[in-house]
């Protein structure tokens, strides 16, 4: 069959590149050689109508509200995987056999402590330090501990060491800013069972985990855990693509998530609901005040850059949020604030017309409080959860022999050419 192409006329000569198509249909025109052909590069600020890469790790389709990863939809994953199922699913690019996820669980649960010396890190925070900062710094430094190399043995010993340190880096986050004593890893807990233990227990009492929080908490993990080519994740790619460490470029990732139009945006959905709850629960102010963008106000946990429907995880962790509640015996005020909200805007043609719905941090928060997780950690269990996709990605790029390193171009708006001016003869 032909391929496809597209057609570019510029300064009256016609250009051709090839158009590429992807598994769902998904067409791409690739200019890869556009300056070289023509002289002029694309402008795309915030690349929305950009493609950085081929991938097979991670599909959405923005219209219809369709997530899969390698495949399988968030919707099943959800119901009936598990997280560690799911981060071996990512990253190795099929779900493992029985002995396949044995073994991971294994190797992760005896790659979980930290080395000694790395609690002198945490020390030197002061409590108020915010988690995400503390998470990406600890990442960083692993490759003090841990040399990194291009040996794919030591890459995949690498891999296991971050996902089974991630949890106690942010435990242990957690643990310095309230002064409570460290909680070390133990090997006879699951994976999101030993984070709650270590989040929560103390020395004085024994600390029982609840398995609807453990199992909840493991399914809000599975639905973070890969989004294809997010700000956080074209970060990581971006970091890696010039050769810099797995560590270096998964620190960067936390960074990257932590502002609050990303991953911080969970925090910043309950500071909002807080706000409109101490203000009367006043909502419809707060949905006039989001509509006025000279307020400088967004209705946090809503709109998405891909989702013009509906952002499929957050139906999903809707449809958990009144049963875990119930379940939990929490009766969350925030929750129905939340409902109120989400009912005005969909009904209201300025979020209507710009397509904005509730996206997967509108009620993950609302989850995290009933489990008893603080709202300063909020964007670290998001880091926790994307962490496996960030490495699939990561992984992707480092083993793709087409990869070259990220370098957009830019058009230049500045001063044009002129000679120095001493400084006694400026005005
Ligand atoms: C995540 O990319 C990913 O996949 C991210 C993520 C992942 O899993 O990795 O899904 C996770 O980051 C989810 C998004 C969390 N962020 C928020 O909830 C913050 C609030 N949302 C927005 O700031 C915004 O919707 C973004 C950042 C999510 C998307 O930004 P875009 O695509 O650049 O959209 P935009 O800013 O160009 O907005 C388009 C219009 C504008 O109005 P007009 O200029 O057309 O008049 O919609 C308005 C915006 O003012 N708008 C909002 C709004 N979001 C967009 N108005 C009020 N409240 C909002 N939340």
């Amino acid at each position: 069959m032909d391929m496809e192409t597209a057609k570019l006329i510029l300064h009256g000569q016609e250009h051709e590149f090839p158009v590429t198509v992807g598994t769902e249909g998904e067409e791409g025109i690739d200019i890869r050689k556009l300056r070289a052909t023509t002289g002029a590069v694309t402008l795309d600020p915030g690349f929305g109508n950009t493609g950085s890469c081929e991938s097979g790790i991670t599909f959405i389709n923005g219209e219809e509200g369709i997530l899969r990863y390698r495949g399988y939809s968030i919707e099943e994953l959800t119901e009936k995987s598990s997280f560690l199922e799911v981060a071996h699913l990512l990253i190795q690019g099929e779900l493992p056999t029985r002995e396949q996820l044995d073994h991971f669980r294994h190797r992760l649960t005896y790659h979980s402590l930290l080395h000694e010396d790395m609690k002198k890190f945490f020390e030197g925070f002061p409590p108020s330090a915010h988690p995400m900062s503390v998470l990406s710094t600890i990442v960083a430094s692993l490759s003090a501990y841990y040399p990194e190399n291009d040996d794919p043995t030591d890459i995949d010993l690498n891999i296991v060491r971050l996902l089974a340190k991630i949890k106690t880096i942010a435990a242990f986050a957690y643990k310095k800013s309230i002064g409570q004593p460290y909680v070390y890893p133990r090997n006879n807990l699951t994976y999101t069972g030993d984070f709650l233990h270590m989040m929560f227990a103390v020395p004085s009492e024994d600390y029982e985990i609840d398995p609807l929080v453990e199992e909840t908490l493991d399914k809000l993990l599975i639905l973070h855990a890969d989004h294809e080519q997010n700000c956080s994740t074209s970060t990581v790619r971006m970091v890696g693509s010039s050769g810099a460490s797995l560590f270096a470029a998964i620190s960067a990732g936390v960074s990257a998530l932590s502002g609050p139009l990303h991953g911080g945006a969970n925090q910043a959905v309950i500071n909002m609901l807080e706000r409109i709850r101490a203000d009367g629960g006043n909502y419809r102010k707060y949905l006039n005040m989001a509509k006025d963008r000279s307020s400088g106000f967004r209705l946090m946990g809503f709109g998405h850059r891909v989702y013009k429907n509906f952002d499929p995880r957050a139906r999903v962790i809707k449809a958990s949020a009144d049963q875990v509640l119930a379940r939990l015996g929490v009766d969350d005020p925030l929750l129905d604030i939340a409902k109120e909200l989400e009912r005005a805007a969909l009904e209201d043609e300025y979020f209507v017309s710009r397509k904005l719905y509730p996206n997967v941090d509108f009620y993950s928060g609302i989850l995290y409080r009933a489990m008893g997780i603080p709202t300063n950690m909020f964007t670290v269990m998001f880091a926790m959860g994307r962490l496996p996709g960030w490495i699939a990605q990561w992984k992707e790029m480092h083993n793709d022999p087409n990869t070259r390193i990220y370098r957009p171009r830019q058009i230049y708006v500045g001063a044009r050419a002129r000679p120095y001016v001493p400084i006694d003869q400026r005005s």
